[in-house]
């Protein structure tokens, strides 16, 4: 495998500006027909270079020049590319291939799931389809013909609009798409199939009406609702926030079941993966519910964060999945409570991106090089790209911001372009200089910031400095890497827990509050004036910047954080801090073999929360749930698996049982409300089913008969996924084996014939702490509902083993690598991006103890010598020995 590096982009020789595309679809192959209408770059000199187009598993049966049919002597072909010479500044190309989606199982391409025909184009999937020039930067017109049987496709899909149909005699039918909006290939999209769709219409702010479409399988036709009014609102709020209309006459969205991630963004044709799709009371949970309100979203908001305004080069990828990320956790934000989603968006990027940062894949938010672009696709890329994006926003404020997104749109609209060209957009418009912030797209690792106060109570003043640095990380040595610019939002508390006006030496007098200070150097002090007592700082309020802050809180402090602070994502934040204090206590008690002992201060500040009913459910949940033994892996120098999870198993049981009386008043006040209201899929309705079911989780710790009648009550007579998988999870890491039993089979016997249910169901059992978790997985893997070829019941199944089963996968006689490294190596063959990402626990080797290390390191030397690796698997397995 070769490495690909930003520092070698070139402009493309060749344009493309029609491609006229015809599919023929059968049983047993497909024809693609493509004419490319093609001129010399004119940017480039007179001269005319060879044409070298991407093509790969692609049997060609023709190619013409201009309609002059060429033969073997007139190009080169080899199993990536096809070559040939133009003699004309501008020429037409037609080629002719054979493919075959029937026996595609990369899901790359154009492939078949459950008898339809779909597409997976990005990233460069278009060249397992004909023969282009599959690259970002040359944006083309497309209109596209599709042919099949109508009896079995009825349904023919492709982007832009239809504008002719027609029948053939031999039971086939057809039906020709234009796309009037230039769009890079991996934009394109087709799809062919026996689908329902649900119908809706949406008038645009200039009055113009738009079709929506939903299309699925008919058995999932009631459980599209959802998806469509999250559709109209995402709509609604880009016109109102971003000032962003929707630009063709319909918005098609197809659910598909096999799909290697959540959804596409393909230009009026998004791809959903169906578990991205449907929600309904009965079968999806209230997480399932938001994360289809924000996948739809997301990939709605990229038809002009990524399509109109698309990536010139893979190295931009954050330009497009960085900024509509963040478009999407402001969406799902005003959609449901704020706060809350900050907390969720920041515990998964402290627990999986800063792991990212620190491992073997670490890379810059802008990479400069890569082997296979589809292992890019990652935490990095989206979840840091975003917080970069956030950052921009807090230094140049909510006005300035949109100024500059409207800015970029406009001046972009169109064009390939490049994170730099964001950037501008966003300096220009607002008048801020960007360039030393720039270093978060190039530099790598997670920065540390340290802070230390000092107060002057004869000066009453207080300062703050801030000391920063970045560890090293693949490719950049801690000592090249320049101070970034940091924005910490903060506040002073004073004795009381007001916030305190924070007002800066040579400053006029300021209102009480927030603000935010720049640190933009190794080591700067800020010095407050006029404080009368020694104030309390909340540091990095709403997490304005993803670093790993530290300052010496103690205990006491962090539990008044907890009740006081103005900011709300700083009062879970106090929790999680006293919790990971308290954590990190007991897991050097059980590793020195000593009677754990839990600090009762945690007890009583969360029976604080617990009693105080003016608290918004959602965020009392929030804070009522530790730290993941993840997370404590991620920031544990080296991991010992099983004192973190004796810790904070510990931990809950002892909370459990002190808190007993009020988690079970709040468990049965909550139920109550659930028996006896419909499901509505509602953020008030959310945080009460939140909150009921984590005290739900803890008080089955008890064993008490009481909470075990509840339970199956709660199991039984409930009317919605979220309480009946909650019951069903609480059952399976009890020790009531019956109960247990009978539970699982009663869900597969109800849930057997719906997929993405049954899929939930393998995970509840997946992620099962009790011991023999390998066993019971590799039993899972014979059942009749999984298969290896659905990247979903793979997740489901293994995903959630490998990554949320730490004790059992992490055996200390490395059966769970085993067996890891074995589902590895059959996918690598079958779908080589589902097997990469599978792999990422094993590369995380470097933070456990030695003998775990040698365990792992010894599987992913036996992956790599198992024979004709992927590209994909190559790539992850050999970085992540280097
Ligand atoms: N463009 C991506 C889909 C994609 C990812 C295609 C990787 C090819 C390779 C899409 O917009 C996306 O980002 N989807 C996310 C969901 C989103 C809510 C972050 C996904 O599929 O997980
Ligand atoms: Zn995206």
């Amino acid at each position: 495998s070769k490495t690909i590096y930003l520092k070698d982009y070139q402009a493309p020789d060749y344009l493309i500006d029609e491609t006229h595309l015809t599919f023929e679809l059968f049983e047993d192959h497909t024809l693609v027909h493509a004419q490319l209408v093609m001129r010399r770059n004119p940017a480039l000199s007179a001269d005319l270079p060879v044409l070298t187009l991407d093509g790969q598993q692609l049997e060609l049966l023709e190619l013409k020049l201009d309609d002059r049919a060429l033969s073997a002597t007139d190009y080169t072909l080899t199993d990536s590319h096809l070559t040939l010479q133009p003699t004309q500044a501008s020429f037409v190309v037609d080629s002719s291939v054979r493919i075959h989606p029937e026996s595609n199982t990369a899901l790359e391409g154009l492939y078949k799931s459950s008898g339809m025909f779909c597409t997976q184009c990005e990233a460069e999937g278009f060249r397992k389809i004909t023969y282009y020039l599959d690259r970002p930067d040359v944006m083309s017109s497309f209109t596209t013909t599709v042919s099949g049987d109508k009896q079995k496709y009825p349904i023919l899909l492709s982007n832009g609009n239809p504008v002719a149909s027609g029948q053939e005699d031999d039971g086939r039918h057809w039906a020709t798409w234009e796309d009037p909006f230039k769009k890079p290939a991996y934009l394109f999209a087709l799809v062919a199939g026996d689908l329902w769709c649900v119908e809706d219409k949406f008038t645009t702010v200039s009055s113009r009406e738009v079709t929506l479409r939903i299309y699925v399988e008919p058995e999932n036709i009631d459980k599209v609702q959802h998806a469509m009014d999250s559709l109209k609102k995402s709509m609604k709020w880009d016109e109102e926030v971003y000032g962003r209309e929707y630009d063709l006459d319909i918005f098609m969205i197809v659910a598909v079941n096999d799909f290697n991630m959540g959804a596409m963004e393909n230009k009026g044709l998004n791809i959903f993966n169906s578990s991205a799709v449907l929600a309904r009371a009965e079968t999806a949970t209230d997480a399932a519910h938001q994360r289809v309100e924000a996948i739809v979203a997301h990939e709605y908001f990229h038809n002009w964060s990524g399509n109109r305004v698309t990536c010139r080069d893979w190295f931009q990828l954050s330009l497009k999945e960085g900024f509509t990320v963040f478009r999407d956790a402001a969406f799902s934000a005003d959609m449901n409570s704020a706060t809350v989603k900050r907390i969720q968006d920041v515990a998964y990027l402290r627990t999986h991106q800063f792991a990212e940062d620190a491992g073997p894949m670490a890379h810059p938010v802008r990479p400069d090089a890569y082997m296979e672009i589809s292992n890019f696709y990652t935490l990095t890329i989206y979840e840091k790209g975003s917080e970069v994006l956030r950052m921009i926003h807090t230094l140049l404020g909510e006005e300035a911001f949109r100024k500059g997104s409207d800015l970029y749109f406009e001046r972009h609209d169109g064009q390939a372009v490049t994170c730099d060209d964001f950037v501008k957009a966003m300096e220009d418009a607002s008048g801020i200089d960007l360039t030393q912030f720039k270093r978060w797209y190039t530099q790598s690792g997670t920065p540390r910031l340290a802070v230390a106060e000092r107060y002057d109570a004869a000066a009453k003043t207080y300062t703050l400095t801030f000391i920063q640095s970045c560890p090293a990380t693949p490719g950049q040595r801690e000592s090249d890497k320049l101070p970034f610019v940091i924005p910490v939002e903060l506040g002073l508390l004073d004795a009381q827990g007001d916030d305190l006006p924070l007002r800066l030496q040579g400053e006029a007098a300021a209102a009480a509050g927030s603000r935010v200070l720049s640190v933009t150097e190794a080591q700067q002090s800020f010095t407050f004036v006029d404080i009368a007592e020694k104030p309390l700082p909340s540091l990095l309020r709403g997490f304005s910047a993803p670093v790993k802050l530290s300052f010496p809180y103690d205990r006491d402090q962090l539990m008044f954080l907890m009740q006081h602070d103005s900011d709300g994502f700083n009062r879970w934040e106090a929790g999680q801090q006293l919790s990971v204090q308290v954590l990190q206590e007991l897991i050097g008690q059980h590793q020195r073999g000593e009677t754990l002992e839990l600090d009762q201060r945690l007890v009583s500040a969360l029976r604080t929360l617990l009693q105080d009913g003016s608290l918004d459910q959602a965020m009392v949940a929030e804070m009522l749930s530790l730290p993941g033994e993840a997370y404590l892996t991620e920031i544990s120098d080296v991991a010992d698996v099983d004192a973190i999870h004796g810790a904070r198993e510990f931990a809950r049981q002892q909370l459990a049982e002190a808190l007993f009386e009020p988690l079970w008043q709040r468990y049965q006040a909550n139920r109550e409300v659930s028996r006896t209201t419909p499901y509505v899929a509602e953020a008030e309705h959310f945080a009460r089913r939140a909150l009921q079911n984590i005290a739900l989780s803890y008080l089955m710790l008890t064993g008490k008969p009481e909470v075990l009648a509840a339970t199956l009550e709660q199991y039984e007579a409930c009317d919605n996924m979220t309480e009946r998988l909650t019951a069903l999870a609480v059952l399976v890491n009890s020790p009531f084996e019956a109960e247990r039993s009978k539970a699982l089979a009663a869900f597969a016997e109800h849930f057997k014939d719906n997929a993405l249910v049954m899929d939930q169901w393998f995970s509840v059992q997946a992620a099962s702490t009790l011991p023999g978790g390998l066993a019971r997985v590799q039993a899972l893997m014979e059942h009749p509902a999984f298969t290896l070829k659905n990247p979903n019941k793979v997740r489901a199944l293994i995903g959630a083993f490998a990554g949320q089963n730490l004790v059992n996968f992490h055996a200390a006689d490395g059966s769970g690598y085993r067996f890891l490294a074995d589902q590895v190596i059959v996918l690598n063959a079958l779908n080589p991006q589902i097997a990469s990402r599978l792999l990422a626990p094993l590369t995380r080797w470097r933070k456990y103890g030695s003998e775990r290390q040698a365990l792992m390191k010894a599987e992913l030397e036996r992956i790599l010598a198992s024979g004709e690796l992927s590209a994909d698997v190559y790539e992850v397995v050999s970085k992540s020995l280097a």
